[in-house]
């Protein structure tokens, strides 16, 4: 592709295209405020790559979502969420060897330090879960100080075991101390999906017993949420990565902004929008006219998407398991036939139509997550555990490509030079 060319103050500017592999092109401006004085404007990113990536691939028109180039359809039906997670960190789905090697590396790392316990107990029994996920990982910093250095491979690797493997514990004890119920520990005799729902959902007076159909179906709902390129969340650890924090502080951050309820928050949102609209009588066209009125600031949640344009992917797979696993589990949710009345509802309506409203990886999660028996305040905690992998890829790739401390700037709009006026004057 030609180079880009602008004309500004009678002189004229070149710059290069950068050529992705998908053929998307992004116009380089790294010479642009030097040579032009100009910079970008750009709130929120709607049109900015801010680095180039060879770890997910998304087209918002087409639907279309991979995993270093693997199909989420054939990775959602063949593949485990831990052969995921290593298919996103190394780029090539395991060999047997690999993937045995792995999931033993993760179930020897699984245990969290005991000490980590006390700050739980700091937290009222009704705090946020991911208020207590996010001080946990925080607090992992301390423990694995002799993993944090991002520019030692081997500790790199380490840290990304280490957090990947402790996670779900970390997400268990949330549980746990909501319920004000004992702490468990991970069961290494269990794959990575099993031992966490032993430690959450289990109890020390009786033994536990996995469903395999409960098992399975979270297994598929982490896989779905494993990566999804530069979103707000995975954004975040890149950019806090940038400035050499250690992998397990740049995750906190991952979690902070992936708990907005515009963001990975809308899962519970949505579940707390059905029970609303199930709790006033079924009304859909009293909400769906709700979310259309700019003065009732109140969204379809679960409904839109920066990318998608026509349908995330990820929301179809999860639809289709919906009746499945209900099925399975022998649950009648009405919830679930409300949000399908809803989706039908709003896809008939030219503002939705219009705007390229669809529903997206939130609206249908929660109603798998309720038949799991996961309480709705756990749903983000969830989404978290599911994109773990894609943060950890992204903050390794983010060093791997020496990416320079992220620092953009900005179009000044505030008072221009004025002197001081001392208060007597004022
Ligand atoms: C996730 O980026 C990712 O990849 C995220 C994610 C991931 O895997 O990491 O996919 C996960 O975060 C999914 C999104 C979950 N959030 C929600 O479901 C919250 C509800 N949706 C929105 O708030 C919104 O659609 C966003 C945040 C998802 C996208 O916002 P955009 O792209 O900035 O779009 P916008 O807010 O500028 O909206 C464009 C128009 C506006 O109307 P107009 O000003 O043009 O009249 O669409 C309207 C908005 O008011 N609109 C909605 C709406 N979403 C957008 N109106 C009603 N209900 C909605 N849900």
């Amino acid at each position: 592709m030609a180079n880009i060319t602008l004309t500004h103050d009678g002189k004229t500017f070149e710059f290069p295209l950068t050529v992705g592999s998908e053929k998307e092109g992004g116009i380089d401006i790294g010479k642009l405020r030097s040579g032009s004085g100009l910079v970008t404007l750009d709130p929120g990113f709607v049109n900015t790559a801010s680095t180039t990536s060879s770890i997910t691939f998304l087209d918002g028109e087409k639907g279309i979502l991979r995993y270093r180039g693997y199909p989420i359809e054939q990775l959602a039906e063949h593949s485990s969420f831990v052969e995921v997670a290593y298919l996103l960190l190394h780029g090539e789905l395991p060999s047997a060897a690999q993937l045995a090697t792995f999931q033993q590396t993760l179930a020897a790392n699984s245990l969290v330090p005991e000490d980590l316990k006390h700050l739980y107990r700091a937290f009222p029994r009704t705090a946020h879960p991911m208020a207590m996920l996010g001080a946990a990982v925080n607090a992992l910093s301390a423990f694995n100080e002799d993993v944090s250095d991002p520019n030692v491979p081997a500790q790199v690797e380490a840290a990304s075991h280490r957090l990947l493997a402790q996670l779900p514990l970390l997400a268990s004890w949330g549980y746990k101390h909501a319920k004000n119920q004992p702490f468990a520990y991970p069961d290494a005799s269990l794959d990575y999906v099993s031992s966490f729902l032993k430690s959450t959902f289990g109890l020390p007076t009786a033994p536990y017993a996995v469903d395999d159909e409960v098992r399975r179906t979270l297994d598929l709902l982490l896989i779905l949420h494993a990566d999804h390129e530069q979103n707000c969340s995975t954004s975040t650890v890149r950019i806090v990565g940038s400035s050499k924090a250690n992998l397990f502080t740049s995750v906190n951050a991952g979690i902070s902004a992936l708990w907005g309820p515009l963001h990975g928050g809308a899962n519970q949102e949505v579940l707390e929008m059905l029970e609303l609209i199930h709790n006033d009588g079924g009304n859909l066209q009293k909400y769906v006219d709700l979310a259309k009125d700019k003065n009732a600031n109140f969204r379809l949640m679960g409904f839109g998407h920066r990318v998608y344009k026509n349908f995330d992917p990820r929301a179809k797979i999860i639809k289709g398991a919906c009746d499945r696993v209900l099925a399975k589990l022998k649950i009648d949710d009405p919830l679930l036939d409300l949000a399908k009345r809803l989706e039908e509802t709003a896809l008939k309506d030219d503002y939705f139509v219009s705007r390229k409203l669809y529903p997206n990886v939130d609206f249908y999660s929660g109603i798998i997550y309720r038949a799991l028996g996961i309480p709705t305040n756990m749903f983000t905690v969830m989404f978290a555990l599911g994109r773990l992998p894609g943060w950890v890829s992204h903050w390794r790739e983010m060093n791997a490509l020496k990416t320079p401390i992220g620092r953009p700037r900005q179009i000044y709009t505030g008072a221009t030079e004025r002197d001081y006026v001392p208060v007597a004057k004022r």
